[in-house]
This record gives C-alpha cells, sequence and structure tokens, in this order.
C-alpha cells in the first residue's frame, strides 16, 4: 500500500474523540455505533478486508474472526490491557501483530482496587443503601460496624504493574504487604516496595485483604476457589479487579452467605454482564460494572495508545505495547 492509501481498519465500539479523530486522519473506519457489543455475525462481516482491527474485550478475536478478516489483516489493537479475548497463538501463527493497553491504566486501575477495598471493608455501599431505604437509624457502639484497613496485612496475587501500584497505596496505610506470583520481582523492587513473597495458601491465611491481579489463563481460571475461600481470615476480604473467572463466583457467594469471609469488593464477573443472582443478595459484596479504567483521562490515554499501536504496525514499524514480537518476525522478510 502506498503511503497516500488510507488504511481500511474496524473499530468495533466508539472511543473517546481525540482517538477517534487520530484514526479518521489516516484511515476509512468502519465504526459500530451501537451501545452493545458489536453482533458476531456484523463483526465477521465488517472485519473482511481491512487491516487493522481496534477491538475491546468484548470481541472474541480467533480463528473464525481472522478467518472473515482475510491475509491482508496486519494489527489487532486491543483497547484493553488484558487480552483473554483474544486467542494470541492464532493471531501469531499468522503473522498479525497483536497490541494492549498497558501502563496508561495501570494508576487508574490501582485507584479503583483501592476504593473497593474501602468500600468493602467500611461497607460504605451498604450503608448508602441503608440510608435510602429510609430505614430509621441512631449512632449506636455496635452499629454497622467493619474492618481496619490501616496497618492490616494486604495479599497481593499477581504482582505486576497494578500490583506494585496497589503496593504503592498499601504503603501509606502503614500496611504489611505480602505477595504471590510465578514470577519472582527483583530483590531491589521487594525492597523499594516492602513486600515479601508467599505462597499462595500461606497469602490467604497470613491477609487481612485479598487482592487479584493475575492475567487469565487456563492456570488461573477459579485460582480462588471454595477449598481457598475457606484458607482465609473469617474478618477477611477479597478485592478483584482482573478477570471474573479467577474466582469461583458461586463458591465466592456462599463463603459471604456463610460468613466464610467478611466481605468482597468485585469489579469483574465469571459470566458479564450476568451476576450471579446469589452474589448480588449479600450486602457484603461491593460490586460495580468492570470500571477498573473508566475514567475521562485514562480511557483517552488508552484510545491514543491504541491509534500508535495501530499506526506503528500498518507503517511497519514495531508497535509500542505489541504482546507478540514472534509475529513481528514472521512478518519481516528472512535476512538475506
Ligand atoms: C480492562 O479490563 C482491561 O483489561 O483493560
Ligand atoms: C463519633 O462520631 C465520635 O465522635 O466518636
Amino acid at each position: 500500500m502506498s503511503p497516500h492509501d488510507r488504511w481500511p481498519v474496524l473499530v468495533t465500539r466508539r472511543l473517546p474523540q481525540a482517538a477517534m479523530d487520530g484514526i479518521a486522519e489516516r484511515c476509512d473506519v468502519v465504526l459500530w455505533e451501537g451501545e452493545d457489543a458489536m453482533p458476531r455475525d456484523r463483526l465477521l462481516a465488517d472485519v473482511a478486508g481491512k487491516v487493522g482491527a481496534v477491538t475491546l474485550l468484548t470481541d472474541r478475536v480467533d480463528d473464525e474472526f481472522l478467518d472473515a478478516a482475510g491475509p491482508q489483516l496486519v494489527v489487532v489493537a486491543n483497547y484493553a490491557v488484558g487480552f483473554d479475548n483474544i486467542d494470541l497463538a492464532a493471531c501469531t501463527r499468522r503473522g498479525v501483530l497483536t497490541t494492549n493497553t498497558p501502563d496508561v491504566l495501570t494508576e487508574t486501575t490501582a485507584d479503583t482496587t483501592w476504593a473497593l477495598l474501602m468500600a468493602a471493608a467500611r461497607r460504605i455501599a451498604e450503608g448508602d443503601r441503608f440510608l435510602r431505604s429510609g430505614t430509621a437509624w441512631i449512632w449506636g457502639p455496635m452499629f454497622m460496624l467493619g474492618q481496619d484497613v490501616h496497618h492490616k496485612t494486604l495479599g497481593i496475587v499477581g504482582f505486576g504493574r497494578i500490583g506494585h501500584a496497589l503496593a504503592r497505596r498499601a504503603q501509606g496505610f502503614g500496611m504489611k504487604v505480602v505477595y504471590h506470583d510465578v514470577y519472582r520481582p527483583a530483590p531491589e523492587l521487594e525492597q523499594e516496595l516492602d513486600v515479601e513473597y508467599r505462597d499462595l495458601e500461606d497469602l490467604l491465611r497470613e491477609s487481612d485483604f485479598v487482592s487479584l491481579h493475575v492475567n487469565l489463563t487456563e492456570e488461573t481460571r477459579h485460582l480462588i476457589n471454595a477449598e481457598r475461600l475457606r484458607l482465609m481470615k473469617p474478618t477477611a476480604v477479597i478485592v478483584n479487579t482482573s478477570r471474573g473467572p479467577v474466582i469461583d463466583e458461586q463458591a465466592l457467594a456462599e463463603a459471604l452467605r456463610d460468613d466464610v469471609i467478611f466481605a468482597a469488593g468485585l469489579d469483574v464477573f465469571e459470566n458479564e454482564p450476568e451476576v450471579n443472582p446469589l452474589l448480588l443478595e449479600q450486602d457484603r459484596a461491593v460490586v460495580i460494572p468492570h470500571l477498573g479504567s473508566a475514567t475521562v483521562d485514562t480511557r483517552i490515554a488508552m484510545g491514543l495508545l491504541a491509534v500508535e499501536n495501530l499506526f506503528a504496525a500498518l507503517e511497519g514499524r514495531t508497535p509500542p505495547t505489541l504482546i507478540n514480537p514472534e509475529a513481528w518476525e514472521r512478518r519481516r522478510p528472512a535476512p538475506a
């Protein structure tokens, strides 16, 4: 394609205006204007012949999608840090460059996590609902007591960028922080963040707060199940801003009902947008609709990064946040 041509690109939902403007400068855009996820048949029809696709975590990118797109597809720019909606191996096999939007949403997602942690520990959402219900009340020594956050122990499961940002927040609350991950960070980072490694089971037993920050993979699906919930303290709070299926949602709802743990703060759900009905009956579950990165500034930054990834790939440069460099190797001509 000559530099003067406009690239045919699919965008599966309207992004913040700055990103839409950026894309429109150099691309012929097919945009799904619906409020809902793009219907599958429409997605498959509209991706045909495109060189790039900007996708969301509600779009499944798999062999069927890639077949429908055709061999000219260069790049899938996912508007999310998580990419469990994408069959990465399938993209790599076909040399389709695949990108996500890390870094720009780290602090915002850590803020959301902290808000859920505080709200669950101190019964903020429950208190708000209670007042709105019009029920008579009076200040009381034992009225609606929660759990302290300051100086307690926070266990971070999945110690990547967002986990690190959470550890920094916990320092301000005088908390002890332990973490679990399959990768161990550099000793200097452990020191800087003042964190200690634990086996998952030890972390669950020791922590007053457990926050999940793993990617969703076959290994992390139902990482937190009924058995592991029973390892936690009856006063403990679990927080999830990663992916819903990392927790067995039915087991969590039962654990809250049966006072196995104290509370939960949840941004993500096993079968989004559905939420387990038993979970919704639990007053100690604080539930919000996948708002981890949902601020004005961060959604713009994610959009601009997705556009940068898209353009880099289409110009033949390495996209800034490429997740399958192996696909890049495939696209490059073999060395002479
Ligand atoms: C949102 O869940 C994301 O992965 O960015
Ligand atoms: C509570 O409002 C107090 O004054 O202790």
